[in-house]
C-alpha cells in the first residue's frame, strides 16, 4: 500500500487547500463510529490539527468491516469531499472505500468522555493522542519555532552546549551523576571513591545550565544561545518544577544588565504575540477547555510593560502587603511563589523584573555590584506560574570572580580555570538568561501542572515513561 498518497487533514480544514470535489485519502485514528441503517460516520484524527474529519458512508450495509472498526482503530478512507448539507462542519467526506489498518479492541481506554490528568500520565501512549495532549504538543512544537526565529532573526548563533558537564553552574548541588562505574565494586583510594577510574577519569552530571559554556561561546560569536534539556535533581514535587526541562539561554557579549533585561522583555513578548497569532487553533481550544483567560493573559503581557524594580523594594512592598504568607519575607530570603504571584497579580498586575539580589541567595558567577553586597541578577515573574526567566549579567571581572569562587564554595579554582580564561585574555561585559521553557508553555496554555505540558515527564521516582 502507498502510504505516501494522503492528504493531511490540517491541509483540508485549517489551510482550506483542497478543492471541493477532489477525491483525496485520509489516514488516521478513529475517533468515534456511529452506524445507522442508511448512513454510518466514521470519525478520524490524523495529528495534523485537532479537527476531526468525518467520513460519511452512504451504503453501510456494504462495509462489514465496519463491524470491526471500534474507538482508537486505524484506517485508511478514500472517497470524495463535497460542501456539506449538515450546518455543522463545512465538508462532507463521501467514502467509497474504507480499509482497517490497525484494529483496537473494545479495552481501548480513550473513550469519549473527559479523562484526568493524573489518569492519563499512567497511560502515556494514548495520553498523547487526546485533544489536550494534541495541542499541548502542537504548541511546544511551534514556540519552538518561534524561538529559534526570534534568536536567528536577531543575529544570535545557535549553540550546542554539553548535556554532560563536571561543574555545577547554579551551585546548589543538584546534580544527577553519571558514571560507569560498577556500583557494587566501586573504586576506591585511600578509602575515597576514586574517579579516576570512572569514565572522564573525573566526577560528572547531567548538566543543570549551558550557560557557563555559552559566555565562553559568545566570547567568540557575540550574541549565542542555547536550547536544549536540563536536569535537575531537586527533590521538589512542586506543579512548577521537573528533574528534566528545556531551557533556551541567550549569551550576550557587550551586554549589561538593562539590556539583558530589554531582550528579555522582548523574547517574551514575541513568544506571546506567536502564539495568539500563529496558533489559533491552539489557543481556541486551551481557552475553552483549560482556562477562559488564556488569551487575554497573553494579550495583556504583550500590550504591558514589565515593571522593573530592586529585591529591596520587592522586599517593601511584601513587607507592607496586607497578605497572610505562608513564608515570612524580609531581607536575605528568597522569594517564594505566593510572594511572586502577589508582586505580579496584585502590586503591579503585569510582569515584574527584579533586580539587584543580595549575592548570598545567588550564583557565584553573578556581577557585584558596588554596594559588594548585592549582584545583578535577574528574575523575570510572571503571575500564576512565578518566576519565569533567570538571569544575570556576568562577572566579568577575574580577581572578583575568582574570590566569589572560592567564597561560596563551589569547587576549587582549577576546575573552573578555563571558565575564569575568558576574564584572563580580553574579557567583556555579559549578559543572559535561561527562560524555561516548560513553564513558557505553562503560560501560554493555562496549564496548571509542568507535567501535563510534557510528553514525558521526568519528576521525583517516575521515569519509566
Ligand atoms: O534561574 P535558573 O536556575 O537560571 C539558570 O540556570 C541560569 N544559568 C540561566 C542563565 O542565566 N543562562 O533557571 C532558569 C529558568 C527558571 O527561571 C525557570 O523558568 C526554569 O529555568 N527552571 C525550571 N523549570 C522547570 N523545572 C525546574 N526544576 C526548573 N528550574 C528552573
Ligand atoms: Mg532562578
Amino acid at each position: 500500500m502507498d502510504y505516501k498518497i494522503r492528504t493531511k487533514i490540517a491541509r483540508i480544514l485549517l489551510d482550506d487547500a483542497v478543492a471541493e470535489g477532489a477525491e483525496i485519502t485520509v489516514l488516521g485514528s478513529v475517533r468515534t463510529v456511529r452506524t445507522g441503517k442508511d448512513v454510518a460516520f466514521v470519525e478520524v484524527n490524523d495529528g495534523s490539527c485537532m479537527a476531526n474529519l468525518q467520513g460519511v458512508i452512504k451504503n453501510p450495509g456494504g462495509f462489514p468491516v465496519l463491524d470491526e472498526i471500534l474507538t482508537g482503530a486505524s484506517v485508511r478512507m478514500k472517497g470524495k469531499l463535497l460542501p456539506s448539507e449538515g450546518a455543522k462542519q463545512k465538508y462532507d467526506f463521501v467514502v467509497d472505500d474504507l480499509k482497517l489498518i490497525g484494529s483496537a479492541d473494545s479495552g481501548y481506554p480513550l473513550q469519549k468522555k473527559r479523562h484526568s490528568f493524573e489518569f492519563l500520565r499512567e497511560i502515556a501512549h494514548l495520553r498523547m493522542r487526546t485533544n489536550t495532549f494534541g495541542a499541548v504538543n502542537r504548541i511546544r512544537s511551534k514556540i519552538s519555532y518561534a524561538v529559534h526565529r526570534f534568536f536567528q532573526e536577531r543575529g544570535f548563533y545557535y549553540i550546542h552546549t554539553p548535556i554532560i558537564s563536571a561543574s555545577d553552574c547554579e551551585g546548589a548541588g543538584e546534580l544527577f551523576r553519571v558514571t560507569t562505574l560498577d556500583l557494587d565494586n566501586i573504586p576506591r583510594e585511600a578509602g575515597k571513591i576514586d574517579w579516576d577510574k570512572d569514565f572522564f577519569a573525573s566526577e560528572a552530571y547531567l548538566t543543570v545550565s549551558g550557560q557557563l559554556e555559552a559566555e565562553l561561546a559568545a566570547m567568540a560569536l557575540g550574541d549565542v544561545y542555547n536550547f536544549g534539556p536540563t536536569f535537575r535533581a531537586e527533590n521538589s514535587n512542586t506543579a512548577r518544577h521537573a528533574s528534566e526541562f528545556w531551557m533556551i539561554e541567550p549569551e550576550m557579549a557587550w551586554a549589561e544588565i538593562d539590556d539583558n533585561m530589554d531582550l528579555a522583555e522582548e523574547f517574551l513578548k514575541e513568544l506571546f504575540r506567536f502564539a495568539l497569532e500563529e496558533c489559533p487553533e491552539e489557543m481556541d481550544f486551551f481557552g475553552k477547555w483549560i482556562d477562559k483567560e488564556a488569551r487575554q493573559t497573553l494579550e495583556g503581557v504583550v500590550d504591558s510593560e514589565f515593571a522593573r524594580i530592586t529585591y529591596t523594594e520587592a522586599m517593601d512592598i511584601l513587607g507592607k502587603a496586607k497578605e497572610k504568607f505562608e513564608y515570612p519575607v524580609g531581607y536575605g530570603k528568597d522569594l517564594q511563589t505566593e510572594h511572586e504571584r502577589y508582586l505580579t497579580e496584585k502590586a503591579f498586575k503585569a510582569p515584574v523584573i527584579v533586580v539587584d539580589w543580595p549575592k548570598e541567595i545567588k550564583a557565584f558567577y553573578m556581577r557585584l555590584n558596588d554596594d559588594e553586597k548585592t549582584v545583578r541578577g535577574m528574575d523575570v515573574l510572571v503571575p500564576r506560574v512565578g518566576e519565569i526567566i533567570g538571569g544575570s549579567q556576568r562577572e566579568e571581572r577575574y580577581d572578583v570572580l575568582a574570590q566569589r569562587i572560592q567564597e561560596v564554595g563551589v569547587g576549587e579554582l582549577e576546575d573552573y580555570d578555563w571558565y575564569l580564561d575568558i576574564r584572563k585574555y580580553g574579557t567583556v561585559p555579559h549578559s543572559g538568561f535561561g527562560l524555561g521553557f516548560d513553564r513558557a508553555i505553562m503560560y501560554i496554555t493555562g496549564m496548571a501542572n509542568i507535567r501535563d505540558v510534557q510528553p514525558f515527564p521526568r519528576v521525583p521516582r517516575w521515569a519509566k515513561f
